[in-house]
C-alpha cells in the first residue's frame, strides 16, 4: 500500500509518498531526493518521544549528519520566539546552504520548521515528515510556511516547497482522537471544495473513516486528498485565484481560534464551524440548496466535530477578521459554495448577513 502523488510545478516538483513504515526510509528516500550533508530535525515533545528515534537512526544509515530540535507541543510554539531559537540550532549544528531542515510532526511543527529552512540564509531545502491527519492531507503539501504574531494566525511567512513529502500513515496511530478528527475537518473540506463524488463516499463510509479502522480507506482518502491538494497548487502556487478555494471555512475558522484563544480550539475543529458558518452564508448568497448545506453539517456532526463555538461573540469575531490575511479593506473575502463540490472564492458577504448567519450557529 504505497500512494505516491506528484506536486508538478516544474523545477520545484516534489512527490508525496502516503503509506507504512516509511519513516525507517526516511534517510535514503532523502538521498532519493538529492539532499545532502547536515540536517536538523525539528520536533515537537510528543512526536519526538515517539519517533525522533527513527527518523533519526535512519537519516545516520544513510550517511547524514542530523541534530534533533526538540521544542513544545501547541499552537503557541508557532512563534517568533522559537524561530530566532530555531536559527541558533542551524547555526549550532552547522547548517550551510547544502544542509536541510526536516520537520517531523503536526502543522505547526511543519509551518514552523519550514519558515526557518524559508527564510534561514535566505532559504535552506527541507522536508515534510507530517505525523498528524491535518498535516498529510494539507498543511504538508503546496508549500506556506510561517508563524502566528499576536495579532493574528500565520501572519507572518512564505511560500517555500518542500523537496520531499513523506506521510507515514502509521504514527496516527498514536495520534490523539480529537486531533484526528480535526484532521478529518480537511478531509472533508475537500469533497466541498472539489469533488462531490469523494465527499459522498465520506458520507458512506464515515463509522470507518471516524474510528480509524479501515487503514486501506484512511490511505486512499490521504491519497485523494493529497491529489486535489497538489492539482489546485499546481496550477496556482502563491494563491493568485485558484488556490484560495482551500481556505473554505478558514476566514472564520481563524478568527475563531483567536477570539477562543488559541488551544481551545485546535485548527480542524475551528475550520469545522467555519465551513458551516460558510455553507449557511452559501444558502443565502451562492445558490447552495439548504439540503446540501444541511449534508455539510451532518458531516462534520457526524464526525464529533464541534459546528457552533457559543463564547466567541460576534464583535469580537468580526474585529479578528478584520485582520485576516485575506481581508482587504476592513473586508474579509470568503470562499462559497454553490453545490457540494463547486465553490468561488474573493466574496465579499454583507456586514448584516455575517452577523445573522454566525448568530443563527
Ligand atoms: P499540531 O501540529 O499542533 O499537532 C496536533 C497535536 O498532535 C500536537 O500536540 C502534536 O504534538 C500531536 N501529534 C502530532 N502527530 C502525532 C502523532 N503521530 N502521535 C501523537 N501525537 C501527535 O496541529 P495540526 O493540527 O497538525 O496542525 C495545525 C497547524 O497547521 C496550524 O498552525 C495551522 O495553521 C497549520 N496549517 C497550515 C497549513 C498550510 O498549508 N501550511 C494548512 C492547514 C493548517
Ligand atoms: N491550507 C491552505 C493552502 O495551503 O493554501
Amino acid at each position: 500500500m504505497l500512494y505516491d502523488v506528484t506536486v508538478n510545478l516544474g523545477e520545484r516538483s516534489y512527490g508525496i509518498h502516503i503509506g507504512a513504515e516509511l519513516l525507517e526510509e526516511l534517510g535514503e528516500r532523502c538521498v532519493s531526493a538529492g539532499l545532502k550533508g547536515k540536517c536538523l530535525v525539528v520536533t515537537d515533545a510528543n512526536v519526538g518521544s515517539l519517533y525522533a528515534a527513527t527518523a533519526m537512526e535512519s537519516l545516520g544509515k544513510a550517511g547524514f549528519k542530523a541534530t534533533l530540535a526538540t521544542i513544545p507541543a501547541g499552537e503557541q510554539t508557532k512563534c517568533g520566539d522559537q524561530l530566532f531559537a530555531l536559527y541558533s540550532r542551524c547555526i549550532e549544528a552547522g547548517l550551510d546552504r547544502k544542509g536541510f531542515v526536516v520537520a517531523l510532526g503536526g502543522g505547526v511543527i511543519g509551518d514552523l520548521a519550514g519558515y526557518v529552512a524559508a527564510s534561514y540564509l535566505r532559504g535552506i531545502p527541507f522536508v515534510q515528515v507530517p505525523t498528524s491527519l491535518l498535516a498529510m492531507v494539507d498543511s504538508s503539501v503546496g508549500g506556506k510556511t510561517g508563524i502566528n504574531l499576536p495579532e493574528g494566525k500565520n501572519l507572518v511567512g512564505a511560500f517555500h516547497q518542500p523537496e520531499l513529502v513523506l506521510a507515514d500513515l502509521q504514527t496516527l496511530e498514536t495520534l490523539p482522537v480529537r486531533e484526528y478528527r480535526a484532521g478529518l475537518a480537511e478531509v472533508v473540506k475537500y469533497g466541498i471544495i472539489y469533488d462531490a463524488s469523494f465527499f459522498e463516499c465520506l458520507e458512506g463510509q464515515w463509522p470507518a473513516l471516524a474510528d480509524r479502522s479501515d487503514v486501506g480507506l484512511l490511505a486512499r482518502v490521504v491519497g485523494r486528498c493529497c491529489e486535489i491538494k497538489a492539482d489546485v497548487v499546481g496550477q496556482d502556487e502563491r494563491e493568485g485565484g485558484l488556490r484560495a478555494i482551500l481556505n473554505f471555512g478558514h476566514t472564520v475558522g481563524h478568527a475563531i481560534e483567536k477570539v477562543a484563544g488559541y488551544g481551545e480550539f485546535v485548527h480542524g475543529e475551528a475550520v469545522a464551524i467555519g465551513s458551516v458558518f460558510a455553507a449557511r452564508v452559501s444558502v443565502e448568497q451562492s445558490g447552495l440548496s439548504q439540503a446540501e448545506c444541511d449534508r455539510i453539517e451532518k458531516m462534520f456532526v457526524d464526525l464529533a466535530l464541534p459546528v457552533r463555538a457559543p463564547g466567541c461573540p460576534w464583535a469580537d469575531l468580526r474585529a479578528a477578521l478584520a485582520v485576516d490575511k485575506k481581508t482587504i479593506g476592513g473586508m474579509p473575502k470568503f470562499v462559497l459554495a454553490s453545490a457540494i463540490g463547486l465553490v468561488s472564492f474573493g466574496n465579499d458577504v454583507p456586514e448584516a448577513l455575517m452577523e445573522q448567519v454566525w448568530k443563527s450557529l
